[in-house]
């Protein structure tokens, strides 16, 4: 298995970077998670776009161009074109002696690696999931490498045999610790509107979208927690849970917990058909 660590292709073990790495002391980087399905990347150019967006965010200054060639390479490297695979890609300010700004003229630090993954064509699991409070910063928008706040988060649902924590902020469903959420009650669609306080996931957007095309009502507004008892169906959306079911929040289970509700059903249908 090889990665490609600063354009160069090399044996996992081989890879090594600094321990004044700025990634490894600050969780000072970027990074995206795409995958390649059915012989192509799905919508790669998005995850550019975003990676691009979280760069300018953090002003690093790196040419996400490139990437697409790293990309190529890394694949036949592995000998994954084609391949279903997962894709992750991570920038870092570089390597310099620790100090909190930024230092100057120093190279960023590119790792892509690639993973055999097979999804299904329709995500057929029902979630439990559990909730917390969002003790994340204000600034979720951006995909950084620090990411603590989403680990002990998902460490939360771990330990509560549950796939995520739904995160609460001043009373309303932000996201979850790796992937957004959804709400449907009487018919109408809730997702939180892309601001500071969530990642704005591709799959989102892709729902989003679908929702239009269909002309399912959505509102991009935050569901308000004290509504937990009115939600008719829930689901999870991200790059490796596509649309996924929620079945049971907390201890309350949903009426969709065997099978995915009617919204539910025809948003996963009309996903599987964009992959
Ligand atoms: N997670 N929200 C958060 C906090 C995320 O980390 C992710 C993605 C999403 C969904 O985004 P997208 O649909 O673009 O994958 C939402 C990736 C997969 C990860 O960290 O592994």
């Amino acid at each position: 298995e090889k990665v490609s660590l600063n354009g160069e292709i090399l044996n996992t073990q081989e890879a090594k970077i600094s321990v004044f790495d700025r990634g490894f002391l600050f969780g000072d980087g970027i990074y995206e998670v795409m995958i390649q399905l059915n012989g192509k990347l799905f919508h790669e150019q998005a995850h550019l776009d975003r990676m691009k967006y979280s760069l300018q965010e953090i002003d690093l200054n790196y040419d996400v161009n490139q990437l697409k060639d790293k990309v190529k390479e890394l694949l036949k490297a592995n000998d994954l074109i084609g391949i279903d695979c997962l894709i992750y890609m991570q920038i870092t300010r570089g390597t310099a002696p620790r100090k909190h700004s930024f230092p100057i003229d120093i190279e960023p630090t590119c790792l892509l690696y690639a993973l055999p993954k097979e999804f299904p064509k329709i995500n057929n699991s029902s979630y439990n999931v559990v909730t917390q409070n969002d003790f994340r910063w204000t600034k979720c928008h951006i995909k950084m490498t620090s990411l603590l706040g989403n680990v002990l988060a998902n460490q939360f649902a771990a330990e509560n045999d549950a796939y995520e924590t739904l995160l609460i902020r001043a009373g309303i469903f932000t996201e979850a610790s790796h992937c957004n959420v959804f709400f449907v009650k009487k018919g109408v669609v809730y997702t939180h509107p892309a601001n500071e306080f969530i990642l704005n996931g591709i799959t989102r957007q892709l729902v989003v979208k679908l929702c239009n095309d269909l002309n399912i009502e959505l509102r991009e507004e935050g569901y308000p927690v004290n509504l937990i008892e009115e939600i008719d169906e829930a689901f999870l959306t991200g790059t490796t849970t596509q649309v996924g079911v929620i079945g049971k929040i907390d201890n309350q289970v949903l009426p969709n917990r065997e099978s995915a509700g009617p919204i539910t059903k025809r948003l996963q249908q009309a996903f599987s058909e964009l992959l």
